[in-house]
């Protein structure tokens, strides 16, 4: 299916100017290999990565460079090079070229294409982390995404000039993928998700969801009554918007969120380690019900009926996983969210725990009998920051989740005051 999607497709390659350039020749391969046809773009910055004759090679047709080369122009002018595809690739797309694209600059080839295309155009960024965060580049997504221009990427991971972070250029096979999604979404009409804005693009989030089972004896346990269902739903948000999101997740009976890694624990100790594990992330959502107790001293054998019924079961603490990542030192996630499922006084009491506890925003919801939150799939939520407390209507826990994922964004976003605390620090 998706093979075919590229068949006979005319796919103009704008080649920008970063290291990532030299993917955008095994971009050309896989396009090829799948069928379409690719004529390319090479920007003055983008020679200085990759040779015009390594990019002809592949592509066996001229590389497209200036604007004012008169045998271009005779034999396909500029415009008719940008409306003569089916789509506009631009991989590596710099934020230089985010910009011009963003304000209508049209000084060379590749700017002029992308203003005078009428075609879809899909961008593939890649940059340094700071200049991705930057605030103007951002805005600059902001502004294209709602031009309607589709993103694939940037990811995180360790960057050519020594830093960490989102600016990575999504993979070829990822962009290859995404390009196919263009094709398949314009027959069906409907974006895939994989191509809608991705605020948290580049942003690695891990949700803690569902009960967690504390041995007795080998078949027996003492659990609570949490379905995972909202973890579950915070998940599938985060990663629809783009982060990369896993879930470490206690037994429950749900099928894995789309395109979530999915860890499966029993025990808090199994949950606290495997989350451990997953560190350093920017976000930790710990929805998970963990239980307050586990058994002290498991039995290794099944308690026989026959023995009559233990007489006491001694119990001890577990940890406390929330409480653990706040108080970390070197890996805490750069915000930390809880939940708070209480009874009676719910923002009070949930005020009180993200004091205690340490953590950034805290969730609070009433789970008294009769509100059917416990196992429903409706969820009435006070979302507890700093300095607020944002009353939310009865929504569904899908609805619950993405607002909590457009919150997370927001927080990100570069207008909001965390944000420039977070560039502040790193002047220092
Ligand atoms: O203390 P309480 O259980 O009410 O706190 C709820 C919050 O703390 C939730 O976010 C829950 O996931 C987290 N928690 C935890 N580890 C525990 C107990 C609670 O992470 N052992």
């Amino acid at each position: 299916m998706a093979f075919q999607a590229l068949l006979g497709k005319r796919v103009l390659l704008v080649i920008g100017g970063g290291i990532a350039a030299y993917k955008a020749l095994e971009l050309i391969r896989l396009l090829q290999k799948a069928g379409a046809k690719v004529r390319a773009i090479l920007t003055q910055a983008g020679a200085q990565f990759v040779t015009p004759l390594s990019v002809s090679s592949l592509t066996q047709d001229q590389v497209y460079r200036d604007l004012f080369d008169l045998t271009s122009e005779a034999e396909m002018g500029h415009i008719q090079l940008s409306r003569d595809a089916d789509l506009v690739v631009v991989a590596p797309a710099t934020a230089d070229l985010m910009a011009k694209a963003t304000h209508g600059l049209a000084n060379d080839l590749a700017s002029t294409t992308l203003l005078a295309t009428d075609k879809r155009v899909l961008m593939a960024p890649a940059m340094n982390v700071r200049m991705w965060e930057h605030a103007t580049t951002q805005r600059n997504l902001k502004q294209l995404s709602k031009d309607g221009v589709l993103f694939v990427g940037p990811d995180a991971g360790d960057m050519a000039c020594g830093e960490y972070g989102p600016g990575r250029m999504a993979e070829p096979a990822a962009i290859l993928a995404a390009i196919e999604d263009c094709f398949a979404s314009e027959s069906s009409g409907v974006l895939p998700a994989s191509l809608a804005p991705q605020p948290l693009a580049g942003r690695k989030i891990l949700i803690t969801a569902g009960p967690t089972h504390e041995p007795i004896d080998p078949v027996r346990y003492i659990a609570n009554r949490s379905s995972g269902k909202q973890g579950y739903a915070i998940a599938a948000a985060m990663s629809e918007l783009g982060a990369e999101t896993v879930l470490i997740s206690g037994p429950v009976q749900l099928p894995n969120p789309v395109g979530v890694k999915v860890v499966r624990v029993e025990t808090a100790e199994e949950m606290l380690k495997a989350t451990q594990k997953q560190l350093p992330v920017d976000v930790a959502i710990c929805a998970a019900a963990v239980a307050d107790w586990k058994v002290d001293r498991q039995s290794d054998q099944k308690l026989k009926k026959s023995k009559g019924a233990p007489t006491q079961l001694s119990l001890t603490e577990n940890p406390d996983i929330l409480k653990t990542i706040s108080h970390m030192k070197k890996k805490r996630p750069k915000l930390v969210i809880g939940f708070a499922a209480e009874t009676e006084d719910v923002v009070k009491h949930a005020q009180e725990k993200r004091a205690r506890k340490k953590c950034d925003w805290i969730v609070a919801n009433d789970v008294s009998p009769g509100t059917g939150i416990m196992g429903g799939d409706h969820n009435t939520v006070h979302v507890i920051t700093e300095d607020n407390v944002d009353d939310w209507p009865s929504l569904s826990k899908e609805k619950v989740a993405k607002k909590l994922g457009e919150k997370i964004a927001a927080h990100f976003a570069p207008s909001s005051k965390a944000k420039k605390d977070r560039v502040e620090s790193v002047r220092v």
